[in-house]
C-alpha cells in the first residue's frame, strides 16, 4: 500500500512530543507541508526541524477559541487534521472528592473542547473544497476504563469519541470524513513513564503479557494508523474507532 499526501495541507495539534510529533513526521516523510501546533515552543522547533524547511510550527493551545479561529486563518485551507493533544495536564488519578473544578476542566479544554474547537475551525474550508479528513486520537480509556484513574480524562476520551460520530454524519455531506484512534498505553511521555515505573516489574510484565502481541506499542505505530484515516485508501470509512493496542 503506497500512502502519498504530496502538497497535502496537514495540521497536527500536540505537535512538540510524542505522537503528535512522530504523526508529523510520517505526513511529511509522504510529501504534506505540515503545520505543527502546540503550547511547548523548544518541542515545537525540534518537530518543524524534523519536518523540514516546508513544515510551519504555531504555538497554540486547542482550548482557546478566538486563537484556534486566527491560526487556522492563517494557514489557509487544510486537507487533514488530526486533534492528537492532550493527555492528563499532570495530573494523577485521585479521589471524586479531591477533584477540584479546575482539574475537571483542564483536562476536558484539551481533550474534548480543543478538538470540538479545531473541528469547528477547519470545517467550512473543508466544505468549500468538498473534501477533508479529520482524525482525534482518544485512548483505550475512552473506550473502557482508565488505567490513571483520572475520571475527566475517561469521561473527555469517550465524549470525543461521541463527537467522532456526531461529526461524520454532520459533515458526511460534504465528503469529509471523522474517525479516530484509539491508543493503547505506550512510553512516550513524563506521565506514561510514572505510570511505567509506578507498576513495578511485576505490573509492567502483566501489562505486556495482557497484549496479544507481546510488546508495548511505538508512537509510529499509532502514526502509522493515522496515515490509514487520511489516505485515499480509507476513502469509504467515516466515524469509525480503531483500538491501535495490539490487541486485546
Ligand atoms: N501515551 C499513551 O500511552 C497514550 C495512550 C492513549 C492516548 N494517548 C493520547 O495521545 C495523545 C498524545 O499523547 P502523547 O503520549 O504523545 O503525549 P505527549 O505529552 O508526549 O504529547 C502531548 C502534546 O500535547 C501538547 N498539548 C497539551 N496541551 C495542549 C493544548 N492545550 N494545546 C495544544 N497542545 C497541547 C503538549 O505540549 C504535548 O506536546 C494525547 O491525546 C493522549 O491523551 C496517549
Amino acid at each position: 500500500m503506497n500512502i502519498d499526501f504530496q502538497d497535502k495541507v496537514v495540521v497536527v495539534t500536540g505537535a512538540a512530543h510524542g505522537f503528535g510529533r512522530a504523526i508529523a513526521q510520517n505526513f511529511a516523510d509522504r510529501g504534506a507541508v505540515v503545520h505543527a501546533c502546540d503550547v511547548n515552543a523548544g518541542g515545537l522547533e525540534e518537530t518543524v526541524r524534523l519536518c523540514g524547511p516546508r513544515s510551519r510550527g504555531h504555538m497554540l493551545d486547542v482550548g482557546r477559541r478566538d486563537d484556534v479561529q486566527t491560526v487556522v486563518a492563517q494557514i489557509g485551507d487544510i486537507d487533514i487534521l488530526v486533534n492528537n493533544a492532550g493527555g492528563v495536564r499532570g495530573q494523577v488519578g485521585r479521589p471524586i472528592e479531591e477533584i477540584s473544578e479546575t482539574d475537571w476542566r483542564d483536562i476536558f479544554d484539551v481533550n474534548l473542547t480543543g478538538a470540538f474547537f479545531m473541528a469547528q475551525a477547519v470545517a467550512p474550508g473543508m466544505k468549500r473544497k468538498q473534501a477533508g479528513r479529520i482524525i482525534n486520537i482518544s485512548s483505550g480509556a475512552g473506550l473502557g476504563i482508565s488505567l490513571t484513574g483520572i475520571q475527566a480524562y475517561a469521561s473527555a476520551k469517550a465524549g470525543q469519541i461521541g463527537l467522532t460520530r456526531q461529526l461524520a454524519h454532520e459533515l458526511g455531506p460534504w465528503n469529509i470524513t471523522v474517525n479516530n484512534v484509539a491508543p493503547g498505553f505506550v512510553r512516550s511521555n513524563p506521565s506514561t513513564e510514572k505510570q511505567w515505573d509506578a507498576m513495578g516489574e511485576e505490573g509492567q510484565a502483566r501489562l505486556i503479557q495482557n497484549i496479544a502481541l507481546k510488546r508495548l506499542g511505538t508512537a509510529d505505530d499509532i502514526a502509522a494508523m493515522v496515515m490509514f484515516f487520511a489516505s485515499d485508501f480509507a476513502g469509504w470509512v467515516s466515524g469509525q474507532v480503531i483500538s491501535v493496542d495490539g490487541g486485546k
